[in-house]
């Protein structure tokens, strides 16, 4: 049955499911409203089932509808792939790369993308910027080439590999008493006011672990959903937090102090990857390639 569904049909709803909007699938396909509502009925029709649900003027995907998505993905993955095979026999080394990476990683990645741009001018890249939990989602749903994140989570079937240190610190007001201190204890830490990674950060996972394997917890005082928030309360006084040393010297405007605290900093791995099993494209393959070596070499300069 479904072999009845058409090519344009598949692109119309895979763009819809992925920009979750009719209107803006239509933009994008340079196609009119009422033609993508045809084609989507027609789908329906085709498959038996509705595809998508109508809550208020959102738009969800049905059981059916989210298998369909997956399938039509893999189709124009599948032709993308093809397309930039073919450019390569040509030698034109063109295609697109999609990136998925935490928020604690976009303070390297683009440094290394740009590098990468200039040797292949062909690539154009797309590059989303979000927390763990999200990167993990968009790699279930299959949206992107590549995924960089620090910790790969167990349940997800992740073919991962480290290629950087991400440094864990805790961070505290330049002028706060803890700076005259050394070899400060975890415990000392726990009873400062801390400021605290949204639920989803991979930096809160981490810092949860490393409080609960001394059997501690944090005092959390207020939670922010990024990381250039939390050094800005940091700086205002608000709090001490642990984040990537990767986030220091990116502003310019004053910085926390770095604490030195007992077994600190916590040395996390950042790792690339992408599901099992999934065909990378050769713009992909080489970008992981240029990746692994360009980070054994020398990583990317940190500003400290
Ligand atoms: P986050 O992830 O930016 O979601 O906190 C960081 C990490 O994976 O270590």
């Amino acid at each position: 049955m479904m072999s009845h569904a058409t090519f344009r049909q598949l692109e119309v709803f895979e763009a819809i499911a992925r920009l979750g909007s009719f209107t803006r699938a239509s933009e994008e396909l340079h196609l009119t409203q009422p033609t993508v509502s045809m084609q989507m009925k027609k789908l329906a029709d085709t498959v038996g089932l509705p595809l998508f649900e109508h809550v208020g003027r959102r738009i969800h995907l049905t059981e059916a509808g989210k298998e369909l998505a997956i399938t039509a993905r893999e189709i124009m993955q599948s032709l993308e792939r093809c397309d930039m095979s073919i450019a390569e026999m040509r030698g034109l080394k063109k295609g697109k790369l999609r990136l998925a990476v935490v928020s604690t990683a976009k303070y390297f990645v683009p440094r290394i993308l740009g590098e990468f741009s200039r040797l292949h001018p062909g690539v154009e890249v797309a590059l989303k910027v979000t927390n763990r939990q999200r990167v993990l989602e968009r790699a279930a749903e299959n949206l992107d080439d590549l995924y960089i994140l620090s910790q790969p989570a167990s349940h997800l079937e992740l073919a991962a590999q480290p290629f950087m240190e991400n440094p864990l610190v805790v961070m505290a007001p330049p002028e706060h008493p803890l700076t005259q201190q050394r070899n400060i204890s975890l415990h000392s830490i726990a009873r400062e006011p801390f400021l605290m990674r949204e639920i989803g950060s991979g930096t809160r996972l981490t810092v949860e672990q490393i409080f609960a394997s001394q059997g501690l917890k944090p005092n959390i005082r207020m939670e922010l959903g990024s990381n250039e928030a939390i050094k800005q309360a940091i700086i205002g006084g608000l709090g001490i937090s642990i984040l990537s040393r990767h986030t220091l010297g990116t502003d310019g405007m004053g910085e926390p102090a770095v604490l030195d605290v007992a077994g600190f900093p916590i040395v996390n791995q950042w790792h690339i990857g992408h599901p099992n099993g999934k065909q990378l494209s050769i713009v992909a393959e080489a970008f992981l390639d240029y990746l692994l070596k360009r980070t054994m070499k020398q990583p990317p300069q940190e500003h400290q």
